[in-house]
């Protein structure tokens, strides 16, 4: 059931659990995301990066797949289809597309001019049922090419942001997206408590949620984290598997060579990734 992240991430808030975004790429991650979340009766959130957009030939596109798929296979649980780390016009895109939630990202912008156009997208969203998530300080490493150093956010800041309206809040706690490197300094719960206190029951996005450490994932989840973003580390095991497959020369046996062949095990392997992270986040049976 395609939904706005809204109710799903308040619940989260107020249980002391996370939902999950799963990055989607194509068909295959899409499929394997959805039927996850249906088999583990958890809410699901499918993230859209502009450059995965693109790869999928545009967001409509990515709209009009998601939705026929849920449909499709009889998806009972709430799964909201998020833009992630939008620009201005990418998020003015999806809303016109069809998503049920997107990302504004303003946090390359001065702290005034991210106000001033995350406010302008905040009464664009939710004149269409859509809720909308906002970013403050950058979050480390590289995203659809955008490098960032992963500043900690100003707490004064998040306020300001948080009181626009937004749905959810995005703030740099020392994370990073990709790979973690060996010396990663890890979280800043300090800067994370401070936040939380000043944002009150806004619901917290953790970005780069990919390699961060079990008992950290759950101490952010105690200091008010909502919703958990991971992608590399479902790109990883889909890379893993299917170099296995091929390296064993599976693709040579038969029709092996098939798609629908080549790509099972990089597909289950996203499968079980993902309900890993749903049984780590707490949202197993949240649905
Ligand atoms: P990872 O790729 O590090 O899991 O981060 C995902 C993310 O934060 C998407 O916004």
């Amino acid at each position: 059931m395609l939904v706005s992240a809204k109710e799903m991430l308040d619940k989260a808030k107020a249980g002391h659990y996370a939902v999950g975004q799963f990055n989607i790429n194509n068909l295959e991650w899409t499929k394997a995301i959805l039927l996850t979340a249906e088999e583990c009766k958890s809410p699901v959130i499918l993230g859209v990066s502009e450059g995965a957009g693109k790869y999928m030939t545009g967001f409509k596109t990515v709209a009009a797949m998601v939705k026929a798929m849920d449909e499709s296979l009889g998806i009972t649980v709430p799964v909201a289809l998020h833009l992630d780390h939008g620009t201005y016009d990418g998020t003015k895109a999806c809303i016109e597309a069809g998503f049920t939630s997107v990302m504004f990202d303003g946090s390359s912008y001065n702290i005034d001019e991210n106000v001033a156009k995350t406010k302008e997208l905040v009464e664009l969203a939710h004149k269409n049922g859509i809720s909308i998530e906002a970013e403050v300080g950058a979050i480390g490493g590289e995203e659809d090419g955008v490098v960032g150093a992963g500043e900690c956010a100003d707490p004064d800041e998040c306020k300001m942001v948080a009181d626009l309206g937004v749905d959810m809040l995005a703030a740099g706690i020392g994370n990073i997206h990709g790979v973690y490197p060996d010396n990663w300094a890890g979280l800043s719960f300090e800067t994370l408590d401070a936040i939380q206190q000043k944002t009150g029951s806004m619901p917290l996005v953790l970005h780069g949620g990919t390699g961060i450490p079990d008992d950290m994932i759950a101490k952010a989840i105690d200091l008010g984290v909502s919703k958990i973003n991971v992608n590399t580390e479902c790109q990883l095991v889909f890379a893993e598997e299917t170099r296995k497959y091929i390296e064993a020369g599976k693709d040579k046996q038969g029709k092996g060579f098939d798609p629908r062949k080549l790509l099972a095990p990089g597909t289950e392997a996203i499968k079980a990734k993902v309900k890993e992270k749903m049984e780590l986040f707490g949202s197993v049976g949240k649905a």
